[in-house]
């Protein structure tokens, strides 16, 4: 029997539809009962008849703040997925995102330790791999530094020095640490974001750029790495680094409108962020662009997939593929 946690997130719910598909066991954990029809959604987007597929899952209600709840869910399990997390850049969701992200992490690990489980995937992120050195792809290897990082990277770094430490207590793990997943059906966060955005025909984008990768080659990577003998490791997953141009560039050309084309200058974003904290303070409105998020903003990371490929023999699929397949749906 397989766990997954955060199964209605986006991750969660392709693995979960990957998982099915191939006819194994499956328990997911969800919160609020409305957000399984969000994998509804999803698993129609690839089957003709996703409620037979959902039906397979057992779902149990759980927040993995509770343990109580999540000793129900650990009955039977042999393999953990541990997709669940809360992704914010908003400082005020600081001491929420410890909770969740770390706390949350580290009850999974102690319940993976106290119920023997085989073997523990825990869902990282580039952002828990830091900064690219100066002109040098990032490996798995990067040296973390605590400065100009996003409160979100802070705190999935921490995170994975608990499954660390779980690791060091005896129990198996993987760690994969994907960069912005493109997958289809949810608009309103992550890279949804970016499909709505360029949607809009807006004439700005930002500086820099980062990592991506398909949500398939994330399921894919995360299936294999389970089932292979690997443990005690961590892997990048980036198909392509890209400038924040090139990805608007792309979606803008799949939408079929017109792509965004004046670069905001780093004067402009230091502006921005400054505005943001200030309307932030007055009306206590969520922060959108914080000032690590304007420095980040105008890096260009670059990371290295050297790892994934040579342990895995991986082959990444087609990021435009699957950013025609995002605007398709987007446009739906
Ligand atoms: N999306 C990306 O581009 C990206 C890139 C790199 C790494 N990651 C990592 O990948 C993982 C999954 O990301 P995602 O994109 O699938 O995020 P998502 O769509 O926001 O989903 C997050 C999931 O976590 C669940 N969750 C949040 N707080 C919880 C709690 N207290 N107890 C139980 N479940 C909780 C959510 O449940 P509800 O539906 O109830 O809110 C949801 O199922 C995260 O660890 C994230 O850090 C994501």
């Amino acid at each position: 029997m397989i766990l997954v946690t955060g199964g209605t997130g986006l991750i969660g719910s392709h693995l979960l539809f990957h998982l099915v598909k191939s006819g194994k066991s499956v328990k997911a954990s969800y919160r609020d009962k409305d957000t399984i029809n969000k994998v509804s959604k999803i698993f129609g987007y690839y089957s003709e008849n996703p409620s037979a597929l959902l039906g397979k899952i057992e779902w149990v209600q759980a927040d993995i703040l509770d343990i109580g709840a999540f000793h129900a869910l650990f009955k039977d399990v042999e393999y953990v997925y541990h997709c669940a997390a809360l992704i914010s850049f908003d400082p005020k969701d600081y001491q929420r995102l410890v909770k969740i992200n770390i706390e949350g992490t580290a009850n999974i690990v102690n319940l993976c330790l106290e119920y023997h489980i085989k073997k523990l995937c825990y869902v990282s992120t580039i952002a828990a791999i830091g900064p690219s050195p100066k002109g040098s792809e990032a490996t798995e290897e990067n040296e973390w530094s605590d400065s100009n990082v996003s409160v979100y990277g802070l705190t999935k770094h921490d995170a994975e020095l608990e499954v660390w430490r779980g690791s060091q207590e005896g129990l198996p793990v993987v760690v994969v640490n994907p960069g912005v997943v493109l997958g289809p059906g949810f608009w309103n966060s992550g890279s949804g974001t970016f499909f709505k955005y360029a949607s809009k025909e807006k004439k700005s984008f930002i500086p820099g750029g980062t990592g991506f990768v398909t949500i398939n080659d994330v399921v894919n990577a995360m299936v294999m790495l389970m089932e292979s003998q690997i443990v005690r490791e961590r892997f990048i997953l980036v198909n392509k680094n890209l400038t924040y141009k090139e990805i608007f560039h792309k979606i803008a050309t799949g939408l079929g409108v017109e792509p965004p084309n004046k670069k905001i200058p780093f004067w402009l974003l230091e502006c921005l962020w400054r505005m943001d904290w200030l309307r932030s303070k007055l009306r206590g409105k969520r922060r959108r662009l914080t000032k690590n998020m304007a420095k980040g903003l105008y890096r260009q990371e670059i990371y290295s997939n050297q790892k994934i490929k040579s342990a895995l023999n991986f082959e990444f699929g087609d990021l435009d593929a699957m950013i025609d397949y995002c605007c398709a749906k987007f446009k739906d």
